[in-house]
Protein backbone atom coordinates (compact mmCIF):
# COMPACT_ATOMS: atom_id res chain seq x y z
CA UNK A 1 0.00 0.00 0.00
CA UNK A 2 2.71 2.50 -0.93
CA UNK A 3 -0.18 5.01 -1.91
CA UNK A 4 -1.25 5.41 2.15
CA UNK A 5 0.14 6.69 5.20
CA UNK A 6 -0.97 4.70 7.61
CA UNK A 7 -0.65 7.66 10.98
CA UNK A 8 -2.50 5.41 13.41
CA UNK A 9 -4.21 2.03 14.06
CA UNK A 10 -6.98 1.25 16.30
CA UNK A 11 -6.30 -1.03 19.19
CA UNK A 12 -8.89 -2.98 21.45
CA UNK A 13 -6.93 -3.28 24.35
CA UNK A 14 -5.93 0.44 24.15
CA UNK A 15 -9.96 1.04 23.63
CA UNK A 16 -11.01 -1.15 26.57
CA UNK A 17 -8.42 1.41 28.97
CA UNK A 18 -9.92 3.54 31.09
CA UNK A 19 -7.28 5.02 33.46
CA UNK A 20 -6.67 8.30 31.19
CA UNK A 21 -9.13 11.43 32.32
CA UNK A 22 -10.65 13.16 29.83
CA UNK A 23 -9.29 16.92 28.95
CA UNK A 24 -11.92 19.54 27.96
CA UNK A 25 -10.76 20.75 25.21
CA UNK A 26 -12.45 24.41 23.51
CA UNK A 27 -11.92 23.83 19.81
CA UNK A 28 -10.54 27.09 17.63
CA UNK A 29 -11.30 26.20 14.02
CA UNK A 30 -8.50 26.81 11.81
CA UNK A 31 -9.10 26.45 8.08
CA UNK A 32 -5.57 25.07 6.67
CA UNK A 33 -4.37 26.85 3.31
CA UNK A 34 -4.76 23.97 1.14
CA UNK A 35 -8.03 22.76 2.09
CA UNK A 36 -9.35 26.22 2.21
CA UNK A 37 -8.49 26.30 -1.83
CA UNK A 38 -9.32 22.95 -2.35
CA UNK A 39 -12.93 23.26 -0.85
CA UNK A 40 -13.73 26.42 -2.79
CA UNK A 41 -16.87 25.82 -5.39
CA UNK A 42 -17.11 22.31 -4.11
CA UNK A 43 -19.91 20.05 -2.53
CA UNK A 44 -19.45 17.34 0.33
CA UNK A 45 -22.41 15.10 0.92
CA UNK A 46 -22.03 12.46 4.14
CA UNK A 47 -23.82 9.19 4.01
CA UNK A 48 -24.47 8.08 8.03
CA UNK A 49 -25.09 4.75 9.33
CA UNK A 50 -25.96 3.91 12.93
CA UNK A 51 -27.22 5.93 15.80
CA UNK A 52 -28.29 9.24 16.90
CA UNK A 53 -24.65 9.77 17.98
CA UNK A 54 -23.29 9.19 14.28
CA UNK A 55 -25.73 11.43 13.13
CA UNK A 56 -24.92 14.52 15.56
CA UNK A 57 -21.50 13.28 14.20
CA UNK A 58 -22.56 13.71 10.28
CA UNK A 59 -23.86 17.60 11.73
CA UNK A 60 -20.76 18.53 13.13
CA UNK A 61 -18.85 17.29 10.41
CA UNK A 62 -20.53 19.56 8.29
CA UNK A 63 -20.22 22.23 10.30
CA UNK A 64 -16.06 21.94 10.23
CA UNK A 65 -16.72 21.55 6.24
CA UNK A 66 -18.53 24.39 5.76
CA UNK A 67 -16.43 26.27 7.95
CA UNK A 68 -13.72 25.44 5.11
CA UNK A 69 -16.06 26.49 2.49
CA UNK A 70 -17.36 23.30 1.09
CA UNK A 71 -21.18 23.97 0.51
CA UNK A 72 -23.82 20.57 0.97
CA UNK A 73 -24.61 18.68 -2.53
CA UNK A 74 -27.48 18.27 -3.67
CA UNK A 75 -27.38 14.53 -4.18
CA UNK A 76 -24.66 12.19 -3.33
CA UNK A 77 -23.78 12.16 -6.83
CA UNK A 78 -23.11 15.66 -7.24
CA UNK A 79 -20.89 15.60 -4.97
CA UNK A 80 -17.17 16.26 -4.92
CA UNK A 81 -16.24 15.14 -1.33
CA UNK A 82 -17.83 12.10 -0.13
CA UNK A 83 -17.92 11.26 3.44
CA UNK A 84 -19.32 7.35 4.47
CA UNK A 85 -19.66 7.81 8.63
CA UNK A 86 -19.73 4.04 9.33
CA UNK A 87 -21.68 1.44 12.33
CA UNK A 88 -20.18 -1.48 14.16
CA UNK A 89 -23.02 -2.56 16.49
CA UNK A 90 -23.74 -5.52 14.00
CA UNK A 91 -22.24 -7.63 10.72
CA UNK A 92 -24.66 -6.14 8.52
CA UNK A 93 -24.63 -2.44 9.67
CA UNK A 94 -21.03 -3.34 8.09
CA UNK A 95 -21.97 -5.09 4.72
CA UNK A 96 -23.43 -1.97 3.98
CA UNK A 97 -20.76 -0.17 4.36
CA UNK A 98 -18.85 -2.37 1.94
CA UNK A 99 -21.36 -2.30 -0.68
CA UNK A 100 -21.88 2.11 0.22
CA UNK A 101 -18.23 2.53 -0.72
CA UNK A 102 -18.58 0.10 -4.38
CA UNK A 103 -20.99 2.64 -5.53
CA UNK A 104 -18.15 5.65 -5.56
CA UNK A 105 -15.86 3.49 -8.02
CA UNK A 106 -16.86 4.95 -10.93
CA UNK A 107 -16.77 8.51 -9.76
CA UNK A 108 -13.39 8.20 -8.34
CA UNK A 109 -11.80 7.29 -11.61
CA UNK A 110 -13.70 9.70 -13.65
CA UNK A 111 -12.49 12.57 -11.55
CA UNK A 112 -9.21 12.55 -9.72
CA UNK A 113 -10.52 15.25 -7.53
CA UNK A 114 -13.05 13.32 -6.19
CA UNK A 115 -12.38 12.85 -2.57
CA UNK A 116 -13.64 9.95 -0.57
CA UNK A 117 -13.48 8.95 2.99
CA UNK A 118 -14.77 6.54 5.31
CA UNK A 119 -15.29 7.46 9.23
CA UNK A 120 -16.87 6.04 12.05
CA UNK A 121 -17.17 3.34 14.70
CA UNK A 122 -16.60 0.43 12.09
CA UNK A 123 -13.06 1.99 11.48
CA UNK A 124 -12.63 1.97 15.53
CA UNK A 125 -12.48 -1.48 15.06
CA UNK A 126 -8.67 -3.69 14.45
CA UNK A 127 -8.60 -4.60 10.52
CA UNK A 128 -11.31 -2.60 8.99
CA UNK A 129 -9.13 0.50 8.16
CA UNK A 130 -6.30 -1.48 6.62
CA UNK A 131 -9.22 -3.96 4.99
CA UNK A 132 -10.71 -0.59 3.31
CA UNK A 133 -7.65 0.83 2.18
CA UNK A 134 -6.54 -2.41 0.69
CA UNK A 135 -9.39 -3.74 -1.50
CA UNK A 136 -10.94 0.05 -2.19
CA UNK A 137 -7.65 1.78 -3.93
CA UNK A 138 -9.88 4.66 -4.73
CA UNK A 139 -10.89 5.37 -0.94
CA UNK A 140 -8.28 8.76 0.26
CA UNK A 141 -8.97 8.70 3.86
CA UNK A 142 -9.72 6.63 6.47
CA UNK A 143 -10.60 8.36 10.13
CA UNK A 144 -11.72 7.40 13.45
CA UNK A 145 -14.53 8.67 15.69
CA UNK A 146 -11.81 10.47 18.20
CA UNK A 147 -10.04 11.55 14.85
CA UNK A 148 -13.45 13.52 14.18
CA UNK A 149 -12.06 17.32 15.32
CA UNK A 150 -8.90 16.74 13.30
CA UNK A 151 -11.06 16.32 9.78
CA UNK A 152 -9.45 19.47 8.47
CA UNK A 153 -5.69 18.77 9.01
CA UNK A 154 -6.31 15.48 7.89
CA UNK A 155 -7.46 16.58 4.47
CA UNK A 156 -4.96 19.12 4.27
CA UNK A 157 -2.10 16.60 4.37
CA UNK A 158 -3.84 14.16 2.06
CA UNK A 159 -3.36 17.29 -0.12
CA UNK A 160 -0.15 18.38 0.74
CA UNK A 161 1.65 15.13 0.85
CA UNK A 162 -0.60 13.80 -2.23
CA UNK A 163 -0.97 10.75 -0.30
CA UNK A 164 -3.92 8.83 1.48
CA UNK A 165 -4.06 8.40 5.14
CA UNK A 166 -5.35 6.47 7.73
CA UNK A 167 -5.61 7.90 10.92
CA UNK A 168 -7.70 5.83 14.04
CA UNK A 169 -6.63 6.73 17.64
CA UNK A 170 -8.20 4.24 20.43
CA UNK A 171 -8.23 6.17 23.31
CA UNK A 172 -10.63 6.84 26.64
CA UNK A 173 -11.65 10.14 24.61
CA UNK A 174 -11.51 13.94 25.61
CA UNK A 175 -14.71 16.21 25.48
CA UNK A 176 -14.24 18.70 22.53
CA UNK A 177 -16.30 21.89 22.60
CA UNK A 178 -17.22 24.69 20.58
CA UNK A 179 -17.60 22.22 17.67
CA UNK A 180 -18.58 23.89 14.70
CA UNK A 181 -22.19 22.19 13.37
CA UNK A 182 -24.81 22.37 10.41
CA UNK A 183 -27.88 20.46 11.57
CA UNK A 184 -29.69 18.57 9.47
CA UNK A 185 -33.38 19.66 10.33
CA UNK A 186 -34.39 23.07 11.37
CA UNK A 187 -37.36 21.64 14.46
CA UNK A 188 -35.69 19.01 16.11
CA UNK A 189 -31.67 18.51 17.51
CA UNK A 190 -30.27 16.06 19.18
CA UNK A 191 -27.55 17.65 22.11
CA UNK A 192 -25.27 15.32 23.28
CA UNK A 193 -24.68 15.33 27.52
CA UNK A 194 -22.66 12.30 27.38
CA UNK A 195 -20.18 10.40 25.34
CA UNK A 196 -18.86 7.34 24.72
CA UNK A 197 -20.08 3.87 27.58
CA UNK A 198 -18.67 2.17 30.29
CA UNK A 199 -21.06 -0.22 30.85
CA UNK A 200 -19.63 -2.87 28.26
CA UNK A 201 -22.45 -5.47 27.87
CA UNK A 202 -20.63 -8.76 27.26
CA UNK A 203 -21.91 -8.41 23.48
CA UNK A 204 -21.66 -4.87 22.54
CA UNK A 205 -18.87 -2.89 20.48
CA UNK A 206 -19.59 0.56 21.49
CA UNK A 207 -17.45 0.96 24.54
CA UNK A 208 -14.47 0.27 22.19
CA UNK A 209 -15.72 2.14 19.32
CA UNK A 210 -17.01 5.39 21.38
CA UNK A 211 -14.33 5.58 24.74
CA UNK A 212 -15.18 5.68 28.21
CA UNK A 213 -18.52 7.32 29.56
CA UNK A 214 -18.11 11.36 30.32
CA UNK A 215 -20.41 14.53 30.41
CA UNK A 216 -20.28 17.56 28.79
CA UNK A 217 -20.64 20.32 31.25
CA UNK A 218 -24.11 21.60 32.75
CA UNK A 219 -23.40 24.97 31.17
CA UNK A 220 -22.08 23.56 27.54
CA UNK A 221 -25.28 21.79 27.36
CA UNK A 222 -27.62 24.69 28.53
CA UNK A 223 -26.11 27.28 26.39
CA UNK A 224 -26.61 25.13 23.16
CA UNK A 225 -30.28 24.23 24.24
CA UNK A 226 -30.82 27.97 25.15
CA UNK A 227 -29.90 28.31 21.78
CA UNK A 228 -31.72 25.83 19.50
CA UNK A 229 -34.80 27.46 21.84
CA UNK A 230 -34.07 31.24 20.51
CA UNK A 231 -33.95 29.71 16.91
CA UNK A 232 -37.48 28.12 17.24
CA UNK A 233 -36.88 24.67 17.44
CA UNK A 234 -39.87 22.80 18.36
CA UNK A 235 -37.85 19.39 19.87
CA UNK A 236 -34.60 19.08 21.73
CA UNK A 237 -33.02 15.24 22.14
CA UNK A 238 -30.66 14.60 24.68
CA UNK A 239 -28.09 12.20 23.88
CA UNK A 240 -25.76 9.63 25.48
CA UNK A 241 -25.53 6.00 25.28
CA UNK A 242 -26.72 6.05 28.82
CA UNK A 243 -27.99 9.27 29.67
CA UNK A 244 -28.91 7.77 33.25
CA UNK A 245 -25.00 8.31 33.73
CA UNK A 246 -24.29 12.06 33.15
CA UNK A 247 -23.16 13.95 36.23
CA UNK A 248 -22.37 10.70 38.14
CA UNK A 249 -18.39 11.35 36.81
CA UNK A 250 -18.21 15.21 38.17
CA UNK A 251 -18.82 13.68 41.90
CA UNK A 252 -20.56 16.67 42.98
CA UNK A 253 -24.45 15.52 43.02
CA UNK A 254 -25.04 16.60 39.54
CA UNK A 255 -27.41 14.07 37.81
CA UNK A 256 -29.37 13.07 34.99
CA UNK A 257 -32.18 14.46 36.59
CA UNK A 258 -30.51 17.69 37.09
CA UNK A 259 -29.98 18.55 33.91
CA UNK A 260 -33.14 17.18 32.32
CA UNK A 261 -35.29 19.27 34.26
CA UNK A 262 -32.85 22.06 33.79
CA UNK A 263 -33.53 21.96 29.74
CA UNK A 264 -37.01 21.29 30.86
CA UNK A 265 -36.93 25.10 31.91
CA UNK A 266 -35.63 26.32 29.03
CA UNK A 267 -38.82 26.10 27.71
CA UNK A 268 -38.63 24.15 24.48
CA UNK A 269 -42.04 22.62 23.13
CA UNK A 270 -40.98 18.94 23.66
CA UNK A 271 -37.96 17.03 25.15
CA UNK A 272 -36.55 13.47 24.99
CA UNK A 273 -33.96 11.67 25.71
CA UNK A 274 -32.19 8.70 24.81
CA UNK A 275 -31.02 5.84 25.64
CA UNK A 276 -31.73 4.67 29.42
CA UNK A 277 -30.15 1.68 30.70
CA UNK A 278 -32.71 0.12 33.01
CA UNK A 279 -29.75 -0.54 35.61
CA UNK A 280 -29.58 3.15 36.95
CA UNK A 281 -32.87 4.68 37.13
CA UNK A 282 -33.86 6.97 39.37
CA UNK A 283 -37.14 7.86 41.06
CA UNK A 284 -35.82 11.32 41.12
CA UNK A 285 -35.63 10.92 36.91
CA UNK A 286 -39.33 9.81 37.35
CA UNK A 287 -40.42 12.78 39.10
CA UNK A 288 -38.94 15.00 36.77
CA UNK A 289 -40.30 13.32 33.90
CA UNK A 290 -43.76 13.54 35.59
CA UNK A 291 -43.51 17.17 36.51
CA UNK A 292 -42.72 19.13 33.14
CA UNK A 293 -45.26 18.68 30.50
CA UNK A 294 -42.62 19.30 27.97
CA UNK A 295 -40.72 16.47 28.57
CA UNK A 296 -42.24 13.89 26.08
CA UNK A 297 -43.82 10.74 28.52
CA UNK A 298 -41.94 8.24 26.25
CA UNK A 299 -38.85 6.42 27.82
CA UNK A 300 -36.62 3.56 25.59
CA UNK A 301 -36.16 1.32 27.88
CA UNK A 302 -33.91 -1.70 26.29
CA UNK A 303 -34.59 -5.08 27.88
CA UNK A 304 -32.14 -6.64 25.74
CA UNK A 305 -33.71 -9.91 27.10
CA UNK A 306 -36.16 -11.10 29.51
CA UNK A 307 -34.59 -14.17 30.70
CA UNK A 308 -32.62 -13.18 34.00
CA UNK A 309 -29.56 -15.51 33.49
CA UNK A 310 -29.28 -14.32 29.84
CA UNK A 311 -29.55 -10.83 31.02
CA UNK A 312 -26.77 -11.81 33.81
CA UNK A 313 -24.15 -13.39 30.64
CA UNK A 314 -24.77 -10.23 29.27
CA UNK A 315 -23.62 -7.85 31.71
CA UNK A 316 -26.98 -6.05 32.11
CA UNK A 317 -26.92 -5.70 35.71
CA UNK A 318 -30.48 -5.95 36.31
CA UNK A 319 -33.04 -9.20 36.53
CA UNK A 320 -36.32 -9.72 34.63
CA UNK A 321 -38.10 -8.88 37.90
CA UNK A 322 -36.19 -5.73 38.57
CA UNK A 323 -37.20 -4.59 34.56
CA UNK A 324 -40.73 -5.51 35.41
CA UNK A 325 -40.63 -3.21 38.70
CA UNK A 326 -38.81 -0.50 36.93
CA UNK A 327 -41.96 -0.76 34.50
CA UNK A 328 -44.70 -0.49 37.41
CA UNK A 329 -42.52 2.22 39.12
CA UNK A 330 -42.38 4.14 35.65
CA UNK A 331 -46.68 3.53 35.14
CA UNK A 332 -47.53 4.30 38.50
CA UNK A 333 -46.04 7.61 38.68
CA UNK A 334 -46.15 8.46 34.91
CA UNK A 335 -49.77 6.98 34.36
CA UNK A 336 -50.10 6.42 29.88
CA UNK A 337 -45.94 6.51 29.26
CA UNK A 338 -45.29 4.94 26.44
CA UNK A 339 -42.38 2.12 26.35
CA UNK A 340 -40.33 1.36 23.59
CA UNK A 341 -37.47 -0.80 24.30
CA UNK A 342 -34.51 -2.97 21.78
CA UNK A 343 -34.43 -7.10 22.44
CA UNK A 344 -31.43 -9.37 21.23
CA UNK A 345 -32.54 -12.88 20.41
CA UNK A 346 -30.00 -16.28 20.41
CA UNK A 347 -27.11 -14.66 22.12
CA UNK A 348 -24.40 -17.40 22.44
CA UNK A 349 -26.47 -20.82 24.07
CA UNK A 350 -29.82 -19.31 24.93
CA UNK A 351 -32.56 -21.79 25.02
CA UNK A 352 -35.80 -22.11 23.75
CA UNK A 353 -37.26 -21.87 27.79
CA UNK A 354 -35.03 -18.48 28.25
CA UNK A 355 -36.41 -17.26 24.87
CA UNK A 356 -39.87 -17.41 26.26
CA UNK A 357 -38.89 -15.66 29.05
CA UNK A 358 -38.43 -12.63 26.31
CA UNK A 359 -41.60 -13.59 24.68
CA UNK A 360 -43.88 -13.69 27.92
CA UNK A 361 -42.00 -10.39 28.97
CA UNK A 362 -43.18 -8.56 25.52
CA UNK A 363 -46.71 -9.53 26.49
CA UNK A 364 -46.67 -8.29 29.67
CA UNK A 365 -45.10 -5.20 28.75
CA UNK A 366 -46.72 -4.57 25.50
CA UNK A 367 -44.34 -2.25 24.32
CA UNK A 368 -44.97 0.68 21.51
CA UNK A 369 -42.26 0.06 19.91
CA UNK A 370 -39.25 -2.21 19.79
CA UNK A 371 -36.42 -2.48 17.79
CA UNK A 372 -35.30 -6.70 17.70
CA UNK A 373 -31.93 -7.92 16.82
CA UNK A 374 -30.54 -10.93 16.11
CA UNK A 375 -27.49 -11.34 18.16
CA UNK A 376 -24.22 -11.30 16.15
CA UNK A 377 -20.95 -11.49 17.18
CA UNK A 378 -18.34 -8.59 17.07
CA UNK A 379 -14.40 -8.98 17.24
CA UNK A 380 -13.04 -8.32 20.74
CA UNK A 381 -16.07 -8.23 22.63
CA UNK A 382 -16.51 -11.48 25.61
CA UNK A 383 -19.71 -12.81 24.14
CA UNK A 384 -17.97 -13.46 20.41
CA UNK A 385 -15.53 -15.83 22.26
CA UNK A 386 -18.40 -18.02 23.62
CA UNK A 387 -19.23 -21.24 21.80
CA UNK A 388 -22.80 -21.16 20.93
CA UNK A 389 -25.10 -24.23 20.01
CA UNK A 390 -27.99 -21.84 18.69
CA UNK A 391 -28.52 -22.59 14.80
CA UNK A 392 -29.15 -20.22 12.32
CA UNK A 393 -32.56 -21.28 11.91
CA UNK A 394 -33.70 -20.95 15.44
CA UNK A 395 -32.35 -17.37 15.24
CA UNK A 396 -34.19 -16.97 12.62
CA UNK A 397 -37.52 -18.80 13.59
CA UNK A 398 -37.21 -16.99 17.30
CA UNK A 399 -36.92 -13.29 15.59
CA UNK A 400 -39.97 -14.27 13.52
CA UNK A 401 -41.83 -15.51 16.89
CA UNK A 402 -40.71 -12.01 18.68
CA UNK A 403 -41.98 -9.96 15.89
CA UNK A 404 -45.34 -11.61 15.98
CA UNK A 405 -45.39 -10.88 19.65
CA UNK A 406 -44.03 -7.39 19.16
CA UNK A 407 -46.30 -6.31 16.91
CA UNK A 408 -49.60 -7.73 18.56
CA UNK A 409 -48.55 -5.24 21.51
CA UNK A 410 -47.58 -2.12 18.98
CA UNK A 411 -51.09 -3.17 17.23
CA UNK A 412 -53.01 -2.64 20.93
CA UNK A 413 -52.02 0.47 21.35
CA UNK A 414 -52.44 1.71 17.53
CA UNK A 415 -56.24 0.19 18.16
CA UNK A 416 -56.72 2.01 21.26
CA UNK A 417 -55.89 5.81 19.54
CA UNK A 418 -58.31 5.69 16.89
CA UNK A 419 -60.84 8.45 17.41
CA UNK A 420 -58.71 10.54 19.96
CA UNK A 421 -57.18 13.61 19.39
CA UNK A 422 -53.29 14.03 19.75
CA UNK A 423 -50.62 16.79 19.32
CA UNK A 424 -48.63 16.28 16.37
CA UNK A 425 -45.28 18.12 15.85
CA UNK A 426 -45.50 17.77 11.81
CA UNK A 427 -41.71 17.62 10.65
CA UNK A 428 -41.82 15.57 7.22
CA UNK A 429 -43.86 16.71 3.75
CA UNK A 430 -44.48 13.93 1.48
CA UNK A 431 -42.13 13.70 -1.80
CA UNK A 432 -44.92 12.67 -3.28
CA UNK A 433 -48.26 15.37 -2.36
CA UNK A 434 -46.97 18.24 -0.52
CA UNK A 435 -50.59 18.53 0.85
CA UNK A 436 -49.37 15.47 3.04
CA UNK A 437 -47.92 15.77 6.45
CA UNK A 438 -46.15 13.16 8.86
CA UNK A 439 -44.83 13.85 12.05
CA UNK A 440 -44.94 11.97 15.92
CA UNK A 441 -47.06 12.30 18.88
CA UNK A 442 -45.85 12.11 22.20
CA UNK A 443 -45.32 8.23 22.33
CA UNK A 444 -43.67 8.89 19.19
CA UNK A 445 -46.12 6.93 16.79
CA UNK A 446 -45.94 8.12 13.36
CA UNK A 447 -49.12 9.91 12.07
CA UNK A 448 -49.93 11.05 7.98
CA UNK A 449 -52.01 13.40 7.50
CA UNK A 450 -53.68 15.81 4.92
CA UNK A 451 -52.24 19.45 5.58
CA UNK A 452 -50.48 22.38 3.83
CA UNK A 453 -46.73 22.67 3.97
CA UNK A 454 -46.50 25.26 5.67
CA UNK A 455 -47.40 23.53 8.87
CA UNK A 456 -44.33 22.08 9.40
CA UNK A 457 -42.42 22.59 12.23
CA UNK A 458 -45.46 23.53 14.11
CA UNK A 459 -47.27 21.24 16.79
CA UNK A 460 -50.77 20.27 15.73
CA UNK A 461 -53.81 18.67 16.94
CA UNK A 462 -54.65 15.46 14.89
CA UNK A 463 -57.49 13.00 15.17
CA UNK A 464 -56.31 9.57 14.27
CA UNK A 465 -58.57 7.98 11.89
CA UNK A 466 -57.07 4.46 10.76
CA UNK A 467 -54.39 2.24 12.49
CA UNK A 468 -51.72 0.44 10.46
CA UNK A 469 -48.72 -1.32 11.71
CA UNK A 470 -46.11 1.16 12.11
CA UNK A 471 -48.29 4.60 11.13
CA UNK A 472 -51.54 6.07 11.49
CA UNK A 473 -53.61 8.08 9.22
CA UNK A 474 -54.99 11.25 10.83
CA UNK A 475 -57.03 14.52 10.46
CA UNK A 476 -55.96 17.99 11.18
CA UNK A 477 -58.44 19.48 13.62
CA UNK A 478 -57.81 22.83 13.32
CA UNK A 479 -57.45 25.85 10.84
CA UNK A 480 -53.82 26.05 9.23
CA UNK A 481 -54.69 29.84 9.17
CA UNK A 482 -54.97 29.55 13.23
CA UNK A 483 -51.94 27.73 13.66
CA UNK A 484 -49.78 30.63 11.67
CA UNK A 485 -51.80 33.59 13.52
CA UNK A 486 -51.30 31.87 16.96
CA UNK A 487 -47.56 31.37 16.22
CA UNK A 488 -47.45 35.10 15.29
CA UNK A 489 -48.83 36.02 17.95
CA UNK A 490 -46.91 34.03 20.54
CA UNK A 491 -43.84 35.39 19.00
CA UNK A 492 -44.64 38.55 18.94
CA UNK A 493 -45.44 38.11 22.48
CA UNK A 494 -43.02 36.30 23.51
CA UNK A 495 -39.92 38.06 22.01
CA UNK A 496 -37.62 40.10 24.08
CA UNK A 497 -37.70 42.85 21.08
CA UNK A 498 -41.59 43.22 21.21
CA UNK A 499 -41.26 43.67 24.93
CA UNK A 500 -38.74 46.62 24.74
CA UNK A 501 -40.64 48.24 22.19
CA UNK A 502 -43.94 48.41 23.75
CA UNK A 503 -42.21 49.90 27.34
CA UNK A 504 -40.53 52.66 25.14
CA UNK A 505 -43.63 53.13 23.57
CA UNK A 506 -45.22 53.84 26.77
CA UNK A 507 -42.56 55.72 28.32
CA UNK A 508 -42.76 58.17 25.03
CA UNK A 509 -46.16 58.51 25.43
CA UNK A 510 -46.15 59.06 29.13
CA UNK A 511 -42.95 61.73 29.16
CA UNK A 512 -44.38 65.17 29.37
CA UNK A 513 -41.05 66.65 28.22
CA UNK A 514 -40.93 64.43 25.16
CA UNK A 515 -44.74 65.91 24.58
CA UNK A 516 -44.03 69.77 24.86
CA UNK A 517 -41.15 69.39 22.22
CA UNK A 518 -43.56 67.52 20.35
CA UNK A 519 -45.82 70.72 21.15
CA UNK A 520 -43.49 73.30 20.00
CA UNK A 521 -42.58 71.35 16.91
CA UNK A 522 -46.43 71.32 15.57
CA UNK A 523 -46.62 75.75 16.51
CA UNK A 524 -43.20 76.20 14.52
CA UNK A 525 -44.59 74.18 11.93
CA UNK A 526 -47.97 76.02 11.41
CA UNK A 527 -45.90 79.72 11.57
CA UNK A 528 -43.70 78.17 8.86
CA UNK A 529 -46.80 77.90 6.94
CA UNK A 530 -48.30 81.03 8.05
CA UNK A 531 -45.14 83.11 7.17
CA UNK A 532 -44.74 81.25 3.65
CA UNK A 533 -48.39 82.31 2.56
CA UNK A 534 -47.50 85.58 3.71
CA UNK A 535 -44.67 85.87 2.11
CA UNK A 536 -42.81 86.27 4.83
CA UNK A 537 -39.34 85.31 4.64
CA UNK A 538 -37.38 86.36 7.31
CA UNK A 539 -40.27 85.23 9.29
CA UNK A 540 -39.96 82.16 7.84
CA UNK A 541 -36.33 81.46 7.96
CA UNK A 542 -37.12 82.27 12.07
CA UNK A 543 -39.28 79.47 12.47
CA UNK A 544 -37.74 77.34 10.37
CA UNK A 545 -34.76 77.68 12.47
CA UNK A 546 -36.77 76.90 15.66
CA UNK A 547 -38.25 74.43 14.30
CA UNK A 548 -34.46 72.34 13.17
CA UNK A 549 -33.25 72.98 16.75
CA UNK A 550 -36.97 71.58 18.30
CA UNK A 551 -36.07 68.32 15.70
CA UNK A 552 -32.61 67.21 17.03
CA UNK A 553 -33.43 68.29 20.53
CA UNK A 554 -36.33 65.33 19.87
CA UNK A 555 -34.13 63.23 18.13
CA UNK A 556 -31.31 63.17 21.12
CA UNK A 557 -34.08 63.02 23.95
CA UNK A 558 -33.47 59.94 25.84
CA UNK A 559 -37.26 58.88 25.15
CA UNK A 560 -37.23 58.85 21.41
CA UNK A 561 -33.76 57.36 21.16
CA UNK A 562 -34.38 54.55 23.00
CA UNK A 563 -38.18 54.20 20.93
CA UNK A 564 -36.32 54.41 17.87
CA UNK A 565 -33.96 51.81 19.41
CA UNK A 566 -36.38 49.31 20.17
CA UNK A 567 -38.29 50.13 16.55
CA UNK A 568 -34.96 48.52 14.56
CA UNK A 569 -34.94 46.01 16.86
CA UNK A 570 -38.32 45.03 16.36
CA UNK A 571 -38.01 45.40 12.35
CA UNK A 572 -36.69 41.58 11.62
CA UNK A 573 -39.11 40.22 14.17
CA UNK A 574 -41.87 42.03 12.41
CA UNK A 575 -40.06 40.68 8.84
CA UNK A 576 -40.30 36.85 10.18
CA UNK A 577 -43.89 37.33 11.34
CA UNK A 578 -44.53 38.77 7.84
CA UNK A 579 -43.45 36.10 6.49
CA UNK A 580 -45.42 33.44 8.81
CA UNK A 581 -48.33 35.43 7.43
CA UNK A 582 -47.27 35.32 3.55
N1 LIG B 1 -26.54 2.41 24.43
C1 LIG B 1 -27.73 1.94 23.97
C2 LIG B 1 -27.77 1.42 22.55
C3 LIG B 1 -26.58 0.77 21.99
S1 LIG B 1 -26.65 -0.06 20.50
C4 LIG B 1 -28.25 0.94 24.95
O1 LIG B 1 -27.56 0.47 25.79
O2 LIG B 1 -29.40 0.66 24.87
C5 LIG B 1 -28.37 -0.27 20.16
C6 LIG B 1 -28.86 -1.66 20.29
O3 LIG B 1 -28.17 -2.54 19.43
C7 LIG B 1 -28.68 -2.29 21.66
O4 LIG B 1 -29.65 -1.88 22.55
C8 LIG B 1 -28.78 -3.75 21.35
O5 LIG B 1 -30.11 -4.20 21.39
C9 LIG B 1 -28.29 -3.85 19.92
N2 LIG B 1 -26.98 -4.51 19.85
C10 LIG B 1 -25.82 -4.10 20.37
N3 LIG B 1 -24.84 -4.99 20.12
C11 LIG B 1 -25.40 -5.99 19.41
C12 LIG B 1 -24.90 -7.20 18.87
N4 LIG B 1 -23.65 -7.57 19.02
N5 LIG B 1 -25.76 -7.99 18.18
C13 LIG B 1 -27.05 -7.64 18.05
N6 LIG B 1 -27.58 -6.52 18.54
C14 LIG B 1 -26.76 -5.69 19.23
FE1 LIG C 1 -23.58 -1.16 24.45
FE2 LIG C 1 -24.44 -1.82 26.82
FE3 LIG C 1 -23.14 0.48 26.50
FE4 LIG C 1 -25.58 0.19 25.51
S1 LIG C 1 -25.03 0.14 27.68
S2 LIG C 1 -23.81 1.04 24.45
S3 LIG C 1 -25.63 -1.96 24.91
S4 LIG C 1 -22.32 -1.57 26.24
FE1 LIG D 1 -23.29 2.08 15.70
FE2 LIG D 1 -21.43 3.50 16.82
FE3 LIG D 1 -23.92 4.10 17.22
S1 LIG D 1 -21.44 1.29 16.61
S2 LIG D 1 -24.95 2.15 17.08
S3 LIG D 1 -22.91 4.20 15.31
S4 LIG D 1 -22.29 4.26 18.68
Amino acid sequence: MGRVVVKSLPDMKQARNRTLRPSLIREEVVVPPLTKAFAEGKTYHIKTFGCQANVRDEEIMSGYLEVAGFKRASSEEAADLVIINTCAVRENAEEKVYGEIGKFKAHSLKDPEFTLAVCGCMMQEEGAAKKIMSSYPYVNLVFGTHNMPNLLNLLEEHLARKKDLIDVISFPGDIVENLPSSRLDDCKAYVNITYGCDKFCTYCIVPYTRGRERSRAKEDILKECEELVKQGYKEITLLGQNVNSYGKDFKDGTSFATILEDVAKLGIPRLRFMTSHPWDFSDEMLEVIAKYPNIMKCIHLPVQSGNTEMLRLMGRRYSREDYLDLVRRIREKIPGCALTTDIIVGFPNETEEQFLDTLTLCEQVKYDAAFTFIYSPRKGTPAAAINDNVSDKDKHDRFDRLLKVVEAGVMSHSKEMVGKTYDVLADGVSKKDAGRLSGYTESGKLVNFPGPSYLKGHIVPVKIVEDHAFSMIGELQVDPIIVLLDDAAQKLSREEASIRFKEAMKAYREDESVAKIRDDMEDAQKRMMECASKSDDEGYQKAKNEYMSLADLYKKHPVVANLAAAESELEPLLKEVAEILE
